[in-house]
């Protein structure tokens, strides 16, 4: 026994403090497929800063953007492997898998961003996650992005006869693809990252996105015309895997459910903005001839893809929409 040697001990009693709420070393890896400067790029770096400064560093979110560790076909199959611990992909993205996800693909279905929040935060939100329960995955919120709209390399899509023959770029989610078909436009559904490339090449007149990503991946680039829609919401589910999620402590949890709480809240806060500054960029920077959609033009979009409502109302169920009946009043 050499007596005690107090500099250790208090530093001892430092780390037994520190460690009364959390004792283990967490890693999260969360995976991305958009650029850093976009809604959800600024909410996962956010999410992880703010986990890891609650935690003293206990537990670190890693994050992976642009799609560097996995692209938005394969990021599923890795986060139920367990080979990534967090995504959030686009709600539509989960429709394959989840039917009733394609709700939040009606066309024009919300009016407004007031709706959109309380389509999340009520309950088609609460339906949806809960939808999840009994699989590899736990559906932790929804985060917000903005409206898509079109881009086309010819002139803007307008009408509902714009549409005919041409061949879009989508989102792999039913719904959607009925849209278009129902316009008579073709479309393809491969991964965001390779939208650029297509249009490059031609393979595709046009896409429909949110301005944030048709901004920072310069896709405006290979496009001439951009129509103001509004017609669909881009939003996201933030889903952890579950086997990873049950064996972490319950103060480990806590931390993350509140951090997502505050995070879901600065994003729908801050998306619409976003998403508007890159829109005056693009006025300001683009060579795009940028349209506003008319009330008439509006209308007519409405009436045309109405057999749209007809078919996903079978997928979804009578409650979830009557639910957006509700919310379109
Ligand atoms: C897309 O594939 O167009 C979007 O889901 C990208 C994203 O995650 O915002």
């Amino acid at each position: 026994f050499i007596g005690f040697d107090l500099g250790n001990t208090s530093e001892t009693i430092a780390q037994d403090d520190e460690q009364e709420g959390i004792k283990e070393n967490v890693v999260i890896n969360f995976s991305h497929v958009v650029a850093e400067n976009t809604p959800k790029g600024k909410a996962a770096r956010k999410f992880a800063d703010l986990v890891e400064e609650r935690t003293n560093g206990k537990v670190s979110v890693k994050i992976f953007s642009n799609g560097s560790l996995y692209n938005d076909q394969n990021e599923y199959q890795a986060l139920k492997d367990g080979r990534v611990q967090m995504i959030a992909p686009a709600t539509s993205k989960l429709t394959t898998h989840f039917p009733e996800w394609q709700v939040l693909d009606l066309p024009f279905a919300f009016p407004s961003h007031e709706a959109v929040w309380e389509a999340f935060q009520g309950e088609i939100g609460t339906t949806l996650l809960d939808d999840l329960h009994n699989t590899e995955i736990k559906g932790l919120d929804l985060w917000y992005n903005g409206f898509k709209q079109i881009t086309t390399n010819e002139k803007a899509i307008l009408s509902p006869s714009d549409f005919n023959r041409k061949h879009f770029r989508i989102m792999p989610s039913p719904a959607i693809e009925e849209m278009y078909n129902t316009l008579e436009a073709s479309t393809s559904t491969f991964p965001f990252n390779k939208t650029y490339k297509n249009l490059e090449v031609d393979f595709i007149d046009g896409q429909e996105n949110t301005i944030s990503n048709i901004y920072t991946k310069k896709l405006y680039k290979e496009q001439s015309s951009l129509t103001l829609s509004n017609h669909g919401y881009l939003g996201y589910a933030v889903l952890i895997n579950r086997e990873f999620w049950n064996n972490l402590s319950s103060e480990v949890q806590q931390v993350i459910k509140e951090t997502l709480t505050e995070t879901t809240d600065w994003v729908r806060r801050h998306s619409i903005e976003i998403n508007d500054s890159y829109k005056r960029k693009l006025a300001l920077n683009s060579n795009l001839d940028i349209h506003y959609l008319t009330n008439q033009e509006e209308q007519a979009w409405k009436e045309a893809i109405q057999p749209v409502y007809e078919e996903v109302e079978s997928k979804v169920g009578q409650d979830l929409m009557n639910e957006v009946y509700r919310l379109k009043e």
